[in-house]
Order: C-alpha cells, then structure tokens, then sequence
C-alpha cells in the first residue's frame, strides 16, 4: 500500500516538472523589436467624399461630429482607400484599406482606427487586421497588428503610422510601417 502511494506520488512530481518545464520555456520565448519576421511600407490615401466627387472620393462621413467641444467629436469616417508602394496617389494599388475612424477626443484632435488591409494581386491574396488610437500630436503613431488571414495567416505585430501630407479635411496621406513579429 505504502509502495503504490509512494509511485504515485513520484509520478505527479514528474507530471509537474513536465508541465513546469514546458510552461517556462513557453514564457522564454522573446520577441525583438528591432527583428520583424516581416516588414513592408505601405502608403494610404484618403479623399473625403464632399458631395459632388463621386468618382474620385474614397471615404465618406456617416456621422456629423458633435457640440462636445472643437475638435469634431463623434465624427465617423468609414473609408475603402487604395493603399500604395510609394506615395504617389495615382501608384498602383497594391492592398485596399477598408474600415473606419472616427474622433474621439474633446479637447485635442485624437482619433481611432480599425480597418483591414485587402490583399488580392498576384504577389500576395489575404488580410491583416489594424487597430488602435491615432493620437494625433505624436510624431507616430503605433496601432495593433491584431491578426491576418490567407498570406497572413495567424500574423501579429505593429503599424506604424506617420502623417505624410494633410490637406484639410479633403485628402490626407499616411505612411505605414508593418512590422509583424508573428509569422506562420
Ligand atoms: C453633416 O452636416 C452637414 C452640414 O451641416 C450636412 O450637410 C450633412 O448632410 C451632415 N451629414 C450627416 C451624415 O449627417
Ligand atoms: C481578387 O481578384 C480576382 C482576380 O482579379 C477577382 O476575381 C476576385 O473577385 C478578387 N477578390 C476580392 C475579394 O476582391
Ligand atoms: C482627386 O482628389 C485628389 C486629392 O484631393 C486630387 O489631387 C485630384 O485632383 C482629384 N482628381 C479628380 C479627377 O478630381
């Protein structure tokens, strides 16, 4: 009897190791910021639908900002924008970006994102996911790559976003900087 309690207990210690071991080189894994396991820049172009330019606009306002303060609160913008290799606009798009952002702040100029980037060319077919605040006073601006799909599959990582030209409300260019840490 004493021989079998004796086994068993030897045998849970062993379990325990095992499960300790492995959930320890589980948290070991490290991921560097400076080594993507993949990085691409991308361009997003944004042209604000006015009313008249149907055929060139790509997003539209689908809620007016609010009275609560200046600086557009509640505005929602819900876009489907080409985005590109360079920043020229009229560049092949290589990805689409279709989601929305709105304004969210009441005393500054601060907005939220959440779109996917569409890939469908013969280079690359999937998505990636982004989201997060855009706080507009900083230089850049790091969103959450949340997850991909198809070339993408199972992706994490980074955007980072930097205003490369802004004229008014009607066309605003940004620069994106993918860096994924999880690649499959
Ligand atoms: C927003 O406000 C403008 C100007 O007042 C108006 O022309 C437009 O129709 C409104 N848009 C929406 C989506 O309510
Ligand atoms: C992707 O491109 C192919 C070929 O141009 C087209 O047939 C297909 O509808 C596209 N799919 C999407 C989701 O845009
Ligand atoms: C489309 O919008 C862009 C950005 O505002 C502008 O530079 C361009 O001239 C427009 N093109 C047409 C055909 O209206």
């Amino acid at each position: 009897m004493r021989n079998i309690a004796a086994h068993k207990s030897c045998f849970l210690a062993f379990l325990l190791l095992l499960f300790t071991s492995q959930f320890a080189s589980a948290a070991k894994k490290t991921l560097s910021k400076e080594h993507p396991c993949k990085r691409f820049v991308l361009y997003y172009h944004d042209i604000l639908f006015d009313g008249g330019d149907v055929a060139n606009a790509t997003s539209a306002t689908i809620a007016n900002e609010t009275k609560l303060g200046n600086f557009k609160f509640g505005k929602l913008v819900v876009f489907d924008d080409p985005m590109t290799r360079d920043s020229h606009l009229r560049s092949p798009a290589v990805a689409r970006a279709q989601g929305f952002y709105f304004y969210d702040m009441k005393s500054d100029y601060n907005s939220w994102f959440a779109y996917t980037l569409v890939f469908n060319s013969t280079e690359r077919e999937g998505t990636l996911n982004i989201m997060g605040a855009d706080i507009m006073a900083a230089q850049t601006r790091d969103l959450s790559v949340v997850g991909g799909t198809g070339d993408f599959f199972m992706a994490r990582g980074i955007a980072t976003i930097e205003t490369d030209t802004f004229q008014g409300a009607k066309y605003f260019r940004l620069k994106m900087d993918i860096k994924l840490y999880e690649c499959y």
